[in-house]
């Protein structure tokens, strides 16, 4: 986002509503610049926009053969074929029914042995495609935007964050047991995130009305 961007709040009636709309956002982007470098995130709130997209490319020939799709978190050690791996979401709510070039999907190397370099690397790779078009973000409970935990310190760019207690026992239901949720992600820095050309960050629920109520 340049300083002094434009900030629009739209209101839709209902989660369905909000999630049509979103796509159709994303959609109009894609169609503008079919080579759009997108970051995308998971959680409950995005999953209808995907399946929007979904239908757009099966009906009205979306085309993501040019889309290149950055990932903007994953748990530490969950490899992209791993079915709680974020990447592993992504592919099975959107990349695998559109005609997205897997080559040109990403998410950070949570496996490598130098985590940091990792990290740097993966801010290199967004960079070296000119940075992020369009960001969609979803929000925690606690504010957390990506895996950015609410904390005094802000990180700038790619790192590994430790997760917040609460962060993981909202994630908990995703898992069998609360144990088996990884305790560390890799996950965009605040910097990466407001400085993609356009950000598009969605809620919904009761239980998102307090977080929203603070911006
Ligand atoms: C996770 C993800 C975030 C997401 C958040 C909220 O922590 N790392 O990117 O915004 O969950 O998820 P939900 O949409 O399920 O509430």
């Amino acid at each position: 986002m340049k300083r002094g961007s434009t900030i629009k709040i739209l209101i839709e009636n209902n989660y369905e509503e909000m999630c049509t709309k979103t796509a159709s956002l994303i959609a109009e982007e894609i169609i503008k610049n079919p080579k759009i470098v997108l970051s995308l995130p998971t959680g409950s709130t995005p999953v209808e926009c995907y399946d929007r997209l979904v239908q757009f490319h099966k009906e009205q020939g979306l085309d993501f053969s040019e889309v290149c799709c950055f990932g903007m978190d994953e748990y530490i050690s969950l490899a992209q074929d791993n079915p709680q791996s974020y990447y592993y979401f992504l592919n099975r709510h959107l990349y695998r029914h559109v005609n997205i070039d897997k080559r040109n999907t990403f998410s950070p190397n949570v496996l490598a042995g130098n985590r940091q370099q990792a990290c740097d690397e993966y801010t290199d790779m967004i960079k070296e495609r000119g940075g992020i078009d369009l960001i969609l973000l979803g929000i925690g409970r606690d504010g957390h935007i990506a895996f950015n935990m609410p904390s005094d310190e802000i990180q700038a760019y790619t790192h590994v964050e430790l997760l917040s207690e609460e962060t993981i026992s909202d994630n908990a239901r995703f898992f069998e047991k609360l144990e088996d949720v990884p305790t560390q992600a890799m996950t965009l820095g605040i910097n990466n995130i407001i400085s993609s050309k356009k950000v598009i960050l969605i809620a919904s629920g009761q239980e998102k009305a307090e977080v929203i109520g603070e911006f």
